[in-house]
């Protein structure tokens, strides 16, 4: 199946799921659902998603239904991130997704609790996924990786360090190392999650893990030239943040063209990981390209 339709078939696979996740509940605390739902319900891309989806057809599995509540948990940490990352302490951006920001709508206390909340929920959420066929075990294993991806090992630590090197010199090896956290972490975590759920051998599991980390680094190469080369009006949210922010990014330290060419090094290297599958892979090798050179 061609990439582009494969990505809308799952982004309404997705949001279906999120909105009945995310009813708003009639509750005193019904403007919390309400700042979850809005950070969450309205669009993405739903990468993480995609890839989910597409290691399990790759792994073949039959009906792909019953997983995708772990989908849409893997997005909300994603959707969690963007809030998180968005506030006034951290990049501050006044826009996501083509509109504003959740703290410019909510305020920053329910801009925080609404992050809090999608990220304990999701965790709910995937903690209770039950699938015929797969195992307890296999079920706590991946959100065990979502955790570890998430949080300590992986997108919470990267962002730690990007915070904690604003206005600074890196080399490259300091901000691949922030690159692989920040954001591979999360990609690793939707495709190693999915390996483990549909009972993915060692081999498979070791190429796919080469594939995630390749594609995160060139997703996220792609990002910081989008921030120096993209217009705001497509990528949705404010281009020059990074600038803004004092962060060295691949485009601020190699410039756009060899920052781009590092990208389709690691995009080479992520479809030849795949050389143990043929025609079935296909589509995964076409998301490989489409973190590249996507354009928002
Ligand atoms: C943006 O992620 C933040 C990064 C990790 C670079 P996406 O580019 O996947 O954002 P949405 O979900 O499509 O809005
Ligand atoms: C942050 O990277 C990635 C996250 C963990 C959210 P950026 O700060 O560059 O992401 P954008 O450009 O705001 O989406
Ligand atoms: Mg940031
Ligand atoms: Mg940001
Ligand atoms: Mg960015």
């Amino acid at each position: 199946m061609e990439v582009a339709s494969y990505f809308a078939q799952v982004q309404q696979e997705i949001e279906e799921v999120l909105a009945q996740l995310l009813q708003v509940k009639a509750l005193p605390e019904s403007r919390l659902y309400e700042a979850m739902g809005y950070s969450s319900l309205n669009g993405g891309k739903r990468l993480r998603p995609a890839l989910f989806c597409a290691v399990l057809d790759l792994l073949g599995v039959a009906d792909k239904k019953p997983f995708l509540p772990f989908a849409a948990a893997i997005e909300m940490i994603h959707c969690y991130s963007l809030i998180h990352d968005d506030l006034p302490a951290m990049d501050n951006d006044d826009y996501r997704r083509g509109r504003l920001t959740n703290h410019k709508v909510y305020g920053e206390a329910m801009a925080i609790l609404a992050g809090d909340g999608l990220l304990t929920y999701a965790f709910q959420v995937m903690l209770g996924v039950t699938i015929s066929g797969v195992s307890a075990e296999r079920v706590l294993a991946a959100a065990k990786l979502m955790a570890d991806c998430a949080g300590l090992s992986g997108m919470v630590a990267g962002q730690a360090v990007d915070i904690l090197n604003e206005a600074k010199a890196l080399t490259i090896g300091e901000l691949a190392y922030i690159h692989r956290k920040k954001t591979g972490a999360m990609i690793k975590g939707a495709i190693g999650s999915a390996a483990i759920l549909a009972g993915a051998t060692e081999e498979q599991i070791k190429a796919l893990t080469v594939y995630s980390e390749q594609i995160g680094l060139a997703f996220q190469i792609a990002d910081d030239i989008l921030d120096v080369a993209g217009n705001s009006e497509e990528i949705g949210k404010p281009a020059g943040s990074d600038d803004k922010n004092g962060r060295v990014t691949y485009a601020s330290l190699l410039g756009v063209e060899e920052a781009y060419a590092r990208g389709e090094a690691a995009i080479a290297d992520a479809v030849g990981a795949l050389n143990l599958w043929g025609a079935e892979a296909d589509l995964l090798r076409g998301m490989a390209r489409f973190c590249l050179q996507r354009r928002k």
